[in-house]
């Protein structure tokens, strides 16, 4: 049965109060709720592959829920999270360092060197973070380090001077922050979450890697569920440019869409705008890896949105089921979990899109 808060299950919102899932809030992502409830619906089988894992919503459900998974996102901020939300940690070890940090005083040691970035904090705030940050990096278990270093991140972008709005960063200027403070704290509920919430379920290979030429051996997974970047939507790098600048070295000229990079204009061809047919032919790459990867019978469920234009609108569910169907996928079903605005200059209605559900099945050849 469909549950009647679907709408709701296909954003980030509901993982705010999922311990582990909200370590790091990444509106681009849908609810743990949605994972489960697909996995039931459909007798989805392990192991389960998410070729865009964002941070990793799919892979610590399906450890939740003890199915073995694999998942990767070109974001390595996003594999990052993903990663660091679905180990298996010693508390004691975390527990320890904790007490080791609480020892500790911010002192001005050094900057981040990328000075676009700097901008976007008050001065004494980004010292005390990068203070952490190479004590951070001095902390010799990988995993303990890891988690500490994603509580930085959390904690970076409480203290800059810009907060996230829709697809950008707006400013909003912070006085100074405790971030000793905010950091040990956001540590400490990660340990309590970890003590809550005992996962069994088996550890997912999580990497940073491309979908669209990224080959798995061939039919190695039982099912997939995931979410591809949305048509037209860029944000994934231009609102993470502060964590994707500070903590992993990206250039923000490199910090483009991975899908879709097309200059602007028009296809005269299909009438798309010229980014939504590239766009459809990146997607067609990645659902030919899909397909490939996929073992017979297997079931690979696709969640997709539209996309907004200034002057028009384009409709993904449908053209991405033709090219499902052109590489040899079966439809089975098209959920409609919600129909959204499109707008212009925030204000300009320009029409709705659907955000779809897509449930596909690679028929067995016998
Ligand atoms: C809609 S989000 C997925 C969110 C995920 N379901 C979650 O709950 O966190 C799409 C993800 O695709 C990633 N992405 C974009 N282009 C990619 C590509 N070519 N290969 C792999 N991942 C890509 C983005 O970084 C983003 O994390």
């Amino acid at each position: 049965m469909i549950p009647s808060n679907l709408a709701d299950l296909v954003t980030f919102v509901p993982n705010k109060e999922e311990p582990i899932h909200n370590w790091f809030y990444y509106k681009e992502g849908y609810a743990k709720k949605l994972v489960e409830w697909l996995v039931e619906e459909f007798r989805l089988e392990e192991p389960v592959l998410d070729p865009f894992a964002g941070v990793g919503t799919t892979l610590l459900t399906a450890k939740q829920l003890g199915l073995k998974s694999t998942g990767f996102d070109a974001s390595p901020l996003a594999a990052f999270a993903a990663e660091t939300k679905t180990r298996n940690y010693k508390i004691w070890e975390l527990e320890k360092q904790l007490e080791e940090f609480s020892r500790l005083s911010p002192q001005q040691i050094g900057k981040f060197s990328n000075k676009a970035i700097r901008r976007l904090f008050r001065e004494k705030n980004l010292d005390d973070i990068y203070f952490y940050y190479k004590k951070i990096n001095e902390i010799t278990d990988a995993r303990t380090r890891k988690l500490f270093l994603l509580a930085l991140i959390d904690t970076t972008s409480r203290v800059a001077n810009v907060i996230k709005i829709g697809g950008s960063l707006r400013k909003q200027k912070k006085p100074e922050m405790p971030v000793k403070k905010l950091l040990l704290g956001k540590i400490k509920k990660m340990i309590i979450d970890l003590k809550r919430v005992r996962i069994e379920g088996p550890e997912p290979e999580v990497f940073e890697a491309d979908a669209r030429i990224t080959r798995l051996k061939e039919e190695s997974v039982g099912c997939v569920i995931t979410s591809p970047p949305y048509l037209n939507k860029i944000e994934y790098t231009s609102v993470y440019k502060m964590e994707l600048g500070l903590f992993f070295n990206a250039q923000e000229t490199k910090l483009r869409a991975h899908i879709a990079d097309a200059p602007t204009g028009r296809d005269y061809e299909s009438n798309l705008p010229l980014i939504a047919k590239a766009y459809f032919e990146d997607m067609e790459k990645a659902m030919k890896n899909i397909f490939f990867a996929l073992k017979q019978g297997g079931k690979a469920i696709i969640v997709i949105g539209g996309g907004c234009f200034p002057y028009e609108t384009v409709e993904s569910d449908d053209e991405i089921i033709r090219i499902a169907e052109k590489l040899g996928f079966k439809l089975l079903q098209k959920i409609v979990a919600r129909n959204v605005t499109c707008m212009r200059c925030r204000t300009i209605k320009v029409g709705p899109v659907r955000e779809s559900i897509i449930v596909l099945e690679k028929p067995s050849v016998n």
